[in-house]
């Protein structure tokens, strides 16, 4: 993988570039004029990572957009938690401020954002990402990314993004240490065809969600092990997960209260 720099950086972003091409073994290539096609090329797994004074951007396709970090749908749901309005995911796990939430499949860390706001300063969210250029990706945007109100980029913040698989993680953990265990892991069937994610894909782990680490879930949780999935999968009956369809939408909760 090539990771290179927009035209013309600053020492601050050339600085970046080499720490995260050291952390992700990549090769930092000098940008000078070349194109992202012309990078793509060079590349010898097609992957290449640009660092912008704005954010870190992942491409593996020209012709595709590339993936960064962007609070997208989260900010909305997070303004509409601000507004004293609810959110399905916080009200079906019953998140409270003050709650330790691990979310299981970080992804773009929307789910996290909600989460920590959710939770507040005394709370806490560990967010756990097995693959480590979406790790890396979601990291940086999450320390520098600024929407226009303080507090949703205090909880951007306070998320603890760690680079674990989440198997082992949940193992390592004592009986009742957090209050909720989440999981939104990559669907069976898919609800989206768009190429808007399909970069993500390149890079996620579409493992899917064993049995086994939905018991050390339930160990590991005091209140609630909540999953994520499309309305018509199979994965909540399989996996032990009371369905709950939320309203205009394609997607269902799978909820085991544990408290
Ligand atoms: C559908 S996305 C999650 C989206 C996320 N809820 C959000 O709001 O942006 C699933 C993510 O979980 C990650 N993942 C899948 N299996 C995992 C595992 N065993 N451990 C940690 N992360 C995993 C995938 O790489 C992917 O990034």
């Amino acid at each position: 993988m090539i990771i290179t720099t927009a035209p013309n950086p600053s020492e601050r972003i050339n600085e970046q570039a080499r720490k995260l091409a050291a952390e992700l073994s990549a090769k930092v290539i000098p940008r000078r004029n070349l194109s992202i096609q012309k990078l793509i090329e060079m590349s010898d797994n097609h992957r290449t990572i640009i660092v912008t004074e704005k954010e870190v951007r992942f491409y593996d396709n020209a012709n595709e957009p590339p993936l960064y970090f962007h609070p997208s749908m989260a900010y909305v749901r997070v303004k509409r938690l601000r507004r004293g309005e609810t959110d399905p995911l916080i009200e079906l796990s019953g998140c409270c401020e003050g709650d330790h939430v691990i979310d299981c499949t970080a992804g773009m860390a929307a789910d996290s954002l909600i989460f920590s706001y959710a939770v507040g300063e005394s709370g806490r969210v560990d967010a756990l990402e097995s693959e480590p250029i979406l790790s890396a990706l979601v990291r940086e945007g999450l320390a520098n990314y600024q929407t226009s109100i303080p507090d949703v980029d205090a909880a951007m913040r306070r998320i603890n993004l760690l680079c674990r698989n989440h198997a082992g993680y949940l193992e390592g953990l004592p009986d009742n240490s957090a209050d909720i265990v989440y999981f939104d892991p990559m669907f069976r069937q898919p609800i989206l065809e768009s190429s808007a994610i399909s970069a993500f894909r390149t890079i996620a782990n579409m493992d899917a969600l064993s049995a086994e680490v939905v018991e050390h879930a339930k160990r590991v949780a005091r209140k609630t092990v909540i999953i994520k999935e499309n309305q018509r999968s199979g994965e909540f009956e399989r996996l032990g997960f009371k369905r709950t369809h939320v309203n205009t939408s394609k997607i269902a909760y799978g909820v085991i209260h544990v408290g």
